[in-house]
């Protein structure tokens, strides 16, 4: 039986020869410029090409297939509205014309070419009910319908979730939610907006910690897979939750407000989905992938995190500098996590990181500890 390899390098490991990835939403979007580098780290030998037109523009699209003859094609584009979804309830033409005309167009091309088509849609169909209660053991399966259409995003999304059905011989269609990064200073990251809101509520919900699923998704891709996907590492977490890990390794000083959803009903356009989603289908269909629970995932990106924001933007009013001593001993966790993750050109080639492990490498020796990682040349050599 072949072994089980770890989600976050799960496609360095598989054989990705001669193939050609076109990413729709790889020039400026959040997941798409993501899921770019993924490819050029972890499947060097793959042929990674950003995708120039618009989805809605068939002509434009069956034009750029043409030319660049892709074998599979990724849609992480569309419109999530800036600074949030509220956007799409003032913005319905471009809502309709981005999310499901062009969806359906580049799902309708691709299917009519015979090229694979993985989109990066959402979770956020779904609200917890009487069937699927907060805090209950049952999640929402993929054959769920969606019971959740309070704002025109997500009711959009839904509708496009039907409308995708008989394209899904070709379709693998992945249902992002909340999508957390290590990059505790970008804006989208779910951490990094929970932290500066003025006040938030406390709702378990589903979650998708994009460096474990973004490898596992290309990977599905790979392997040809179709159909839809709850695409969610398992389990749930909490925003406190969320909020006492950022408490615990970003700024030891910060607080927050909870209110309840009906106080946040008052500050917001649309209301907001909370749910869990059932993650067997997609565990079952990858028993080669050790994909981490929610909560261990998000752990493990803030151990990763070297982009803690030590800059006194967090919303805590009483944040203070961590002395020196707690900022190694926090920086030598972040190498010990770091090293299970040396197998990530992207974070071996990082200077930073390069500087960590020589400093890891000294304490190691200075307290006797074994090195859990041999430094190679380049870091031995470097000066700190
Ligand atoms: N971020 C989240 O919280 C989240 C959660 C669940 C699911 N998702 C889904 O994941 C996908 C990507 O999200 P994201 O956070 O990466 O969004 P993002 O950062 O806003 O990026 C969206 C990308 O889509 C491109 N785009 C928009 N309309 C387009 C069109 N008509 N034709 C071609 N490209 C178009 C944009 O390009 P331009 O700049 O050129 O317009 C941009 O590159 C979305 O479908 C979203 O629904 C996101």
């Amino acid at each position: 039986m072949a072994a089980m390899r770890d989600a976050h390098s799960s496609l360095a490991e598989e054989d990705c020869r001669d193939l050609r990835f076109l990413v729709f939403g790889g020039k400026t979007g959040w997941l798409g410029q993501s899921l770019v580098k993924i490819i050029a780290d972890q499947a060097p030998a793959c042929k990674v090409i950003v995708a120039q037109s618009r989805m809605e523009d068939r002509a434009q699209v069956k034009k750029e297939l043409a030319e660049t003859k892709p074998t599979h094609v990724l849609c992480a584009a569309g419109v999530t509205g800036r600074p949030n979804v509220d956007w799409c309830e003032d913005h319905r033409k471009e809502t309709v014309r981005a999310n499901v005309l062009g969806t359906l167009t580049l799902c309708d091309v691709c299917d009519e070419v015979g090229i694979h088509l993985t989109i990066y849609a959402t979770g956020c169909i779904y609200s917890y009910d009487a069937e699927h209660p907060l805090g209950g053991a049952r999640g929402f399966t993929e054959e769920d319908a969606p019971n959740f259409h309070g704002s025109y995003y997500s009711k959009t999304k839904g509708m496009v979730e039907e409308l995708v059905q008989p394209f899904l011989n070709n379709t693998l269609l992945l249902r992002v939610r909340m999508p957390l990064s290590e990059d505790m200073s970008a804006p989208r990251n779910f951490i990094y907006k929970i932290a500066r809101y003025e006040r938030v509520v406390d709702i378990p919900n589903s979650m998708t910690s994009l460096p474990d699923m973004l490898p596992v998704s290309v990977l599905m891709a790979v392997r040809g897979l179709t159909g839809v996907f709850n695409f969610t590492n398992p389990g749930v977490i909490s925003h406190n939750q969320c909020l006492e890990l950022y408490r615990r390794y970003v700024d030891p000083r910060f607080t927050w407000r909870n209110f309840t959803e009906a106080e946040q009903a008052r500050v917001l356009k649309a209301p907001r989905s909370n749910n869990m989603l059932d993650t067997s289908k997609l565990e079952a269909m990858l028993p080669d992938v050790a994909i981490p629970d929610i909560l261990t995932a998000t752990e493990n990106l803030f151990s990763l995190s070297s982009d803690r924001p030590h800059d006194g933007t967090s919303a805590s009013a009483t944040s203070i500098p961590m002395t020196h001593e707690q900022i190694t001993e926090v920086k030598f966790k972040e190498i010990c996590f770091a090293c299970k993750y040396i197998n990530t050109r992207s974070i071996r080639e990082n200077p930073e990181f390069v500087i960590l492990m020589k400093l890891y490498t000294r304490k190691a020796e200075a307290i006797g500890q074994p090195a859990l990682f041999r430094a190679p040349r380049s870091i031995s050599r470097c000066k700190t």
